[in-house]
């Protein structure tokens, strides 16, 4: 039985609450924190049998196994694997999946430090990449080679928020047979189930909304059964671990992710609607929002969206750009998201893509929702537009 099975008939609220939780003991609702490296065995004939379930700290505890089962239950997977950080997960994924000689296909609106790790390491080792339209669709097929093994997804693209219409993708990708991964951050496993429309592995920087409160660094990969026993012992070889107190901290941010995102969803949409009515602003980027590039497609294919969008200001000088998020109150400027609190980022795509023309010279803004009260944040917003406009 795969691990997603037995909670399916539950309502995915429901699953969350429950998942994972066979590992815990006494009767305890969340499972003991394990700090364990040595794990000792009865007998000789048990080490040599490998008859004992837990063999090795680095092999599993009932902590790591609790945060397995949870995120493979939430993704919809067979099992899952878990990692250090976001980056690990992503950079471990393709060292697992692809060898000397292949050739690999990435989404042009790919986190950057995918990208250098693709243009680096991975060149190095004789494997190819080439970047593609994060809105190709099914069109993805014409740049299958024969030696294409793998094709990488992110949607939406963290910055410049492309929907991909993933379905297509792992179509064509399929009929070629190629592995598709997905960088599923965004969706957090909970608002886009990757591996029902086709993805072999889900990838998460669960530093983001598993774990919710900017407090720990996370990575996860839910891998679909007939990956699994290659993707695994491979995970092994690799020698990757998280020490349990990064665990418990996923597995304690897990249990509430829905009412968080639900929150983080419809303050971001009150923001973004604001924004929408700005004349400081060109484009607001937030799929969820009626209007907004991508809306479609999310609609079809994700069930929520959470608090991360971008917005194409009028005035994109560095200048302009620092008078509006310089002195917020409420936005702290800094890397990652996905927690309880309120973000700002500026970012130049013009700097990265290569497949793509990104027509907004510039800087542009990333924005973060976080769960204080949205007129809050509107008010603080508007200050910063304030200060823009007094240049
Ligand atoms: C889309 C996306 N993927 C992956 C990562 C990497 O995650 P981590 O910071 O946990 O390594 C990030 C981090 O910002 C991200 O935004």
């Amino acid at each position: 039985m795969s691990k997603s099975d037995k909670f399916s008939q539950f309502a995915p609220q429901t699953r969350i609450s429950h998942t994972g939780r066979e590992f815990s003991e006494h009767g305890m609702v969340n499972p003991a924190v394990y700090h364990a490296s040595t794990i000792t065995t009865p007998t000789m004939a048990d080490w040599l049998e490998g008859r004992q379930e837990y063999r090795y700290g680095r092999y599993g505890t009932p902590t790591l196994r609790a945060l397995e089962s949870a995120i493979a239950e939430i993704e919809g997977a067979h099992n899952a694997c878990l990692f250090p950080s976001g980056l690990a997960a992503i950079t471990s994924t393709l060292l697992i999946l692809l060898q000397s000689g292949d050739h690999l296909l990435v989404t042009d609106s790919v986190y950057s430090p995918t990208r250098k790790f693709c243009q680096g390491i991975l060149a190095a080792m004789g494997i190819e990449t080439s970047y593609y339209d994060p809105l190709i669709g099914a069109g993805i097929k014409e740049l299958i080679r024969p030696n294409t093994k793998l094709i990488f997804t992110e949607s939406p693209g963290s910055q410049t928020m492309e929907v991909q219409d993933i379905p297509a993708i792992t179509a064509a990708a399929k009929a070629a047979g190629v592995i598709t991964v997905i960088d599923n951050t965004w969706g957090a496993g909970h608002y886009f189930k990757a591996i029902d429309h086709g993805c072999d592995v889900s990838v998460q920087a669960a530093t983001k909304y598993i774990v919710g409160h900017s407090d720990a660094m996370l990575g996860t990969a839910a891998i679909a059964e007939h990956l699994w026993e290659r993707y695994r012992s491979a995970y092994l070889q690799l020698g990757q671990h998280v020490g349990p107190d990064d665990v418990y901290l996923g597995l304690r941010g897990l249990r509430t992710i829905d009412v968080r995102m639900q929150r983080h969803q419809e303050n971001a949409l009150k923001v973004a609607a604001w924004l929408q009515t700005r004349s400081e602003i060109k484009q607001v980027l937030y799929p969820a929002l009626p209007g907004c590039d991508g809306h479609d497609l999310w609609k079809r294919d994700f069930k929520g969206a959470c608090g991360l969008f971008s917005i194409v200001p009028e005035n994109r000088s560095r200048e302009a750009i620092a008078a509006l998020i310089d002195d917020l109150q409420l936005f702290g400027l800094g890397a990652s998201w996905g927690g309880f609190e309120s973000l700002v980022l500026p970012f130049d795509p013009g700097e990265y893509r290569t497949a793509t023309n990104w027509p907004h010279k510039g800087f542009s803004v990333r924005l973060h929702i976080g769960l204080e009260d949205p007129d809050d944040l509107i008010a603080d917003l508007a200050t910063g537009f304030e200060r823009m406009n007094k240049l």
